[in-house]
């Protein structure tokens, strides 16, 4: 490919397969043994460190390296330039999907994601559609846990490291009662949001307790083709969430939905028992609230639902800042069902399946 590769003339910059690259970017991209630590892979410089204003006195290309003298500072410096032209996404692209459209969802045994390539695969198949199972999971207490850090770093919360979903007497959360669950999100009130969530059944519900779950990208993908002013609206601000109990009060505003720098959604938030009365401008609210409420009615629409009863043993590991989930109502009291869950962070996630 060096063929590619031209070298403009002196002082401009090069160009790498018709993009050119300013002095200055080339100097900032230099990996050589003095501006990058050869055993650590991390930089030895600051960009304060480097002249305001950079020249380049030569420029040649030795097969996948530039190798250039900068001035004024008379610096020799090697560019792998194939880094240069492409942005890097650190997480594979997600396969959005609605009820009967979906992407391969993951199901593995326990005893199977032992296996690196099994997990390796699971942890892939997870990333691109926010969602995977694992079944036979042993019933113990704590398990989830156990099962999150073959791979990632368990977040306690004020719930615990784990926390235990059962109906209970005199419940001080709605999850906490045999309630159904409007799909949601978790934990909107927190600063950051839990990235991914684990879920493992321990005991069904007699009757009742079926999850669901929903891909909040898909639906907020259709809402920007159908009303981009609402998705706007939404991106645009942010809303007030909290959860309070005799022992905490959380709160965090955050944007329902939001998005990167290149316009990509990056995150989903929906959750209507934790959003808080409305707070914004007074020339905002009413047309903020048909946006929320025009969302609100899309995730509710069956074309984006997916339903399943998790048994004892199962386990359901998923992406709390893209799906939402929630569960239809249970008899309580009845042999009680019981879930217990816990929280990882997607980066862990996303370095086990790397290496
Ligand atoms: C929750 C929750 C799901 C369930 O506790 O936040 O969503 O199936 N529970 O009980
Ligand atoms: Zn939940």
């Amino acid at each position: 490919m060096s063929e590619n590769v031209i070298v403009l003339g002196t002082g401009t910059g090069v160009r790498v397969n018709e993009r050119e690259f300013s002095a200055l970017v080339l100097r900032d991209a230099c990996r050589c043994a003095k501006c990058v630590n050869v055993g650590t892979d991390q930089r030895l410089y600051d960009i304060s460190d480097l002249p305001r204003h950079v020249t380049i006195t030569y420029a040649t290309c030795v097969g996948e390296t530039l190798r250039v003298v900068f001035a004024p500072e008379g610096h020799e410096g090697e560019i792998p330039w194939r880094r240069l032209l492409a942005r890097t996404e650190p997480r594979p692209k997600a396969a959005l999907w609605c009820g009967d459209d979906r992407p391969h969802f993951a199901r593995q045994t326990a005893e199977a994601l032992e296996d690196p390539a099994v997990l390796k695969a699971w942890l892939h198949d997870f990333m691109r559609a926010g969602v995977a199972f694992a079944t036979d999971v042993p019933c113990d207490d704590g398990e989830v846990a156990r099962f999150g850090e073959r791979f990632a770093f368990v977040r306690g919360t004020n719930y615990g490291r784990v926390f235990d979903v059962r109906a209970v007497a005199n419940h001080d959360h709605l999850a906490y009662s045999d309630a159904g669950l409007l799909p949601h999100t978790d934990n909107p009130y927190r600063d950051p949001v839990p990235g991914v969530q684990l879920l493992h059944c321990l005991q069904a519900a007699a009757v009742g307790g079926e999850t669901v779950l929903v891909d909040g990208f898909a639906a907020a993908e259709a809402l920007r083709r159908e009303n981009p002013e609402a998705f706007a609206l939404l991106t645009n601000h942010s809303v007030l969430f909290r959860y309070h109990d005799s022992h905490c009060d959380i709160q965090a505003r955050q944007a329902l939905i939001a998005c990167d720098d290149t316009g990509a959604l990056r995150r989903v938030i929906y959750n209507n028992r934790a959003i808080q009365p409305l707070d914004l401008p007074d020339n905002i609210c009413d047309a903020y609230l048909a946006a929320y409420r025009r969302f609100a009615v899309m995730l509710k629409d069956p074309q984006w639902r997916f339903g399943t009863i998790l048994k004892p043993g199962d386990l359901m590991m998923f992406d709390n800042e893209r799906l939402l989930h929630g569960r239809s109502a249970y008899d309580g009291a009845q042999y009680a069902r019981h879930l217990q869950g816990c929280y990882v962070d997607r980066d862990a996630i996303e370095s086990t399946a790397r290496i």
